[in-house]
């Protein structure tokens, strides 16, 4: 069933790209239809602010530094660690490297343009298989993101959870039966769009709003409904930092998250708890808000062995190392 006849179809799509076409910003992204280059996009913003990915110029800098398949396939991990950081979730670079890697192996470096095959492709989700599909191949993919969802659950008036799996499979519904597929690409962008500026979270520009006539929202501002939250875990850090020599004692990062980082080595409050904390710095990743406290300890502070995976490292080769951020800033406070 379409939620609106094909008459009031094509008027919502007419009014959305009308609108689109006077006021639809110019992105980087939106200026090439390469799929490596769209992919690196999605990627970044999915974790990042367009405007942080602006205003440092991330993604330019990243394809200088990757600009094709090849490049980062044979790169090293170190160096696609420190092209992404600051940006988060370190996962989603080595998934770029292990896509570039199959779409060479398996594609004969050519992206496929349909969205199902794209999604077999490793770490690429049904939102990035149909964003690749329609920006750089124009093909009638759907999207749903967070703007796309708010949208969608006004534009219906929906008041389920829209990250329940219902919640999901309608959203992708109506995001399939809405899509323009004379124009995805530009439909997608349009609608996308709308939700980062008039169809905005907490003041929804209504009265300017290129579909208004179209909306069903009683109360937009409330909408959409999402399942109640996780909250935070607070966990404390106690982390030494050690001169010698101008060489700094970093310990290597274990487990998923943090292999192939440095970090600070880090000590239980027991074994610290006879020295007094320099400062304390906090930060939040996924659902934990960390604070770490630093103690600036003397060499014959340090026990005669060091443990597994701490090494001293010259303080001038550090910019070179995948530092976390939040670490990399601690180091940087310490130091000076
Ligand atoms: N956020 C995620 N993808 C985007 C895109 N293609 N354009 C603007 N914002 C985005």
């Amino acid at each position: 069933m379409t939620p609106f006849s094909p008459a009031k179809l094509k008027a919502f799509r007419a009014a959305l790209l009308t609108w689109f076409d006077k006021n639809g910003k110019s992105y980087p992204w939106r200026e090439t239809t390469d799929p490596w280059a769209i992919l690196v996009s999605e990627m970044m913003l999915q974790q990042t602010t367009v405007a942080s990915v602006i205003a440092n110029r991330r993604f330019e800098k990243f394809l200088t530094e990757f600009p094709d398949l090849s490049t980062i396939a044979e790169a090293s991990e170190e160096k696609i660690l420190r092209a992404w950081e600051g940006l988060g979730y370190y996962n989603r670079v080595r998934n770029l490297q292990k896509t570039a890697q199959a779409v060479l192996q398996d594609h004969g470096g050519q992206f496929p343009k349909d969205a199902t095959s794209l999604l077999t492709l490793p770490g690429i989700g049904r939102y990035t298989a149909g964003a690749v599909s329609s920006f750089a191949f124009n093909e009638p993919a759907p999207i749903v993101d967070g703007n796309i969802a708010r949208v969608l659950a006004r534009l219906f008036d929906y008041r389920e959870a829209i990250d329940s799996t219902t919640g999901q499979k309608q959203l992708w519904t109506w995001a399939e039966q809405l899509l323009d597929i004379e124009s995805p690409r530009l439909f997608n962008s349009a609608i996308m769009e709308l939700g980062q500026t008039e169809c905005s979270p907490r003041s929804p520009a209504c009265l300017t709003c290129p579909v208004q006539t179209f909306c069903q929202a009683q109360n937009p501002a409330e909408l959409p409904v999402k399942k109640p939250r996780k909250k935070f875990v607070a966990i404390d850090e106690h982390a030494i930092f050690i001169l010698k020599n101008d060489h700094l004692l970093l310990a290597e990062g274990t487990g998923t998250r943090r292999k192939g980082f440095w970090h600070l080595p880090l000590r239980t409050a027991k074994e610290i708890a006879h020295c007094e904390a320099a400062f304390t710095s906090k930060y939040t990743i996924t659902h934990h808000k960390v604070t770490v406290s630093l103690y600036l300890l003397e060499e014959d502070q340090l026990p005669n062995s060091l443990s597994e995976g701490e090494h001293f490292h010259p303080v001038n080769t550090l910019e070179d190392l995948p530092i976390p951020s939040p670490i990399r800033r601690i180091i940087q406070k310490a130091l000076t």
